[in-house]
């Protein structure tokens, strides 16, 4: 194709994507960036469970991207509209899918997206949280697809992570999921958009978790939180639900608040008698909206409506909602008038009894670090090794001497984290490995340290220089250094889950199978006497 047509079709291409006025924020309240009218959020959760069906997924994913099926887009699209949906919050985006089509169909029917990043297979799990290279790569190739689209207000970087005392060190790699997303979309020059948290309601670490989120730096605090809810029930009301709370806790919030996902079940049909409240004088100066749980009809019984066999019907949840939405007009402040007076941060948790997770977060993902630390190493994992292995020799190398994982070890509740603790599994695996045969060869040992029943293999290392052993030197030789420099990546333009009075059933997208995996491999190291975050 002649550059001057390559120019043509991408200025039409341009043309025809997105035209609404993108949302920005300021202080604890969302505006249209042009004519600086507030932003309230009338949303809904638009997801399909892969279980489901109901659509090609493409290649070896094993979610279903909402946005990439055009004809289902065009189905739904306009019941969304019918409901007066101005936001839908997609799960899973496939970075590789073609969103041109539905995105615009969205815009044209005055609809923002709001998307998690994460994916079933690629999530931070709270079992065994990380934030590492994979779980950058995802992040930023979401980022990457969607900043194209004017009507994308912003990303989740987590739902329900730490969902009881039991596993709050689980935070602190989303909040540097948090604080590496929002460097990312700086350093590449894109437009406003934020980046959030979808908390689930735990009153026992509720407060904690929500200053957590929102205290240290401005580079590291959520930019909006979306507070997962589900405490009206039926016929309901503004004190008894909690949501008078929940004026009363955010009232001093410095970002914006909206329920990242409402709707009782408990009691049927839903008849949404909350939208009033939501959209009415005693909440609309604290809370920027919400998200309906959700669209789609499924196992956990929260659908807006039902598709079998092809054939979509409206469910009577439907006819509740678009009922109560039409109804609701908010009106807020003039983005001008505003002058934001929560521009405090919050006091990070001090409550140990409930709160571990440390504000010393985990280190920046950095593939080019990885892959330099790899090269320079004399005992490697062998590259046919299995996952099963990969997970029981993590908890054979690391009992074998000192230190021998330090530098690929977090502990978030103490907030001390090896250089390498963010490089994918076999690379942690390898520099294991390798400090404990260095350790042996020096003893006189060396030659069968490296073995392992085949599962390792000695290589000819690569001298280290250049950038390679300026990050390296930070990370220092026993790998426990505080690696400064950034990603390469994040700076060039390559593209390579209650109590008291709040109820216990809060759904969150359901990812049960792949949670189960990940217990397993958990299981596995804790197995092995080791367990490495
Ligand atoms: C501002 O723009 C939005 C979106 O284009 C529109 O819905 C809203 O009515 C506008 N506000 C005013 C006061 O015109
Ligand atoms: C905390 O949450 C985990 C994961 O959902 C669950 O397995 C565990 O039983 C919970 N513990 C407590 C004390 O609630």
């Amino acid at each position: 194709m002649k550059l001057s047509t390559v120019l043509v079709n991408a200025a039409l291409i341009a043309g025809s994507v997105a035209e609404l006025d993108p949302i920005v924020i300021k202080g604890s309240k969302f505006f249209y960036k042009s004519n600086g009218t507030e932003f309230f959020m009338r949303g809904i959760a638009y997801q399909q469970d892969v279980a489901q069906g109901g659509g090609s997924i493409s290649g070896d994913k094993k979610y279903k991207d909402p946005l990439a099926d055009v004809a289902l887009c065009k189905r739904d699209v306009p019941l969304l509209q019918e409901l007066r949906t101005n936001t839908i919050r997609v799960y899973a985006i496939d970075p590789e899918a073609d969103h041109t089509e539905c995105m615009k169909m969205l815009d044209d029917a005055g609809i923002y997206v709001i998307a998690d990043l994460s994916e079933p297979a690629t999530s931070i799990i709270r079992s065994d949280p990380k934030w590492n290279d994979d779980l950058y790569e995802r992040y930023t190739s979401v980022v990457d697809e969607l900043a194209k689209y004017t009507n994308t207000i912003g990303f989740f970087a987590g739902n329900e992570v730490s969902n009881n005392k039991t596993n709050t060190d689980a935070s602190a790699f989303v909040k540097a999921a948090v604080r590496d997303t929002k460097a990312y979309i700086k350093s590449k020059n894109y437009r406003e958009m934020g980046v959030g948290y979808a908390t689930n309601d735990d009153a026992e670490i509720r407060d904690e978790m929500t200053n957590y989120f929102n205290c240290g730096s401005r580079e590291e605090t959520i930019d909006f939180w979306g507070y997962n809810i589900y405490s009206w029930c039926g016929n309901s009301n503004f004190k008894e639900s909690g949501y008078e709370k929940v004026v009363k806790d955010f009232s001093t919030f410095s970002v914006p608040v909206f329920f990242g996902e409402y709707g009782c079940n408990d009691v049927q049909p839903r008849k949404f008698t909350e939208v009033g409240t939501i959209y009415g004088k005693q909440m609309t100066h604290v809370l920027s909206g919400g998200i309906v749980y959700m669209y789609f009809q499924e196992e956990n019984d929260y659908g807006l409506v039902e598709v079998k066999g092809g054939k979509l019907k409206k469910l009577d949840d439907f006819d509740y909602l678009k009922k109560e939405m039409a109804k609701v007009d908010p009106t807020g402040v003039k983005m001008d008038d505003y002058k934001p007076s929560n521009t405090e941060l919050a006091a990070c948790p001090t409550n140990t009894k409930v709160w571990q997770a440390s504000e010393t977060l985990p280190p920046t993902p950095n593939k080019e670090l990885c892959s330099c630390m790899v090269k320079s190493l004399s005992c490697v994992a062998s590259s046919s090794i299995t996952d099963k292995r990969l997970g029981d020799l993590f908890g054979t190398v690391c009992g074998l001497g000192d230190n021998v994982c330090a530098g690929i070890s977090a502990d978030a509740s103490k907030g001390v984290y090896g250089a390498y603790s963010m490089c994918n599994p076999k690379e942690q695996l390898s520099f294991a490995l390798n400090t404990y045969y260095l350790q042996q060869e020096k003893k006189g040992n060396g030659a069968q340290a490296c073995d392992f029943d085949g599962a390792a293999k000695t290589q000819t290392p690569t001298e280290v220089e250049g950038n390679c052993k300026s990050l390296m030197d930070e990370a220092g030789t026993d790998g426990t250094g505080q690696v400064t420099t950034g990603p390469e990546g994040s700076s060039d333009d390559s593209s390579e889950s209650s109590s008291a009075a709040y109820p216990s059933t809060i759904p969150s997208f359901n990812f049960g199978l792949i949670q189960l995996g990940a217990y397993l491999v958990c299981g596995v190291f804790a197995g092995a006497g080791m367990i490495l975050l």
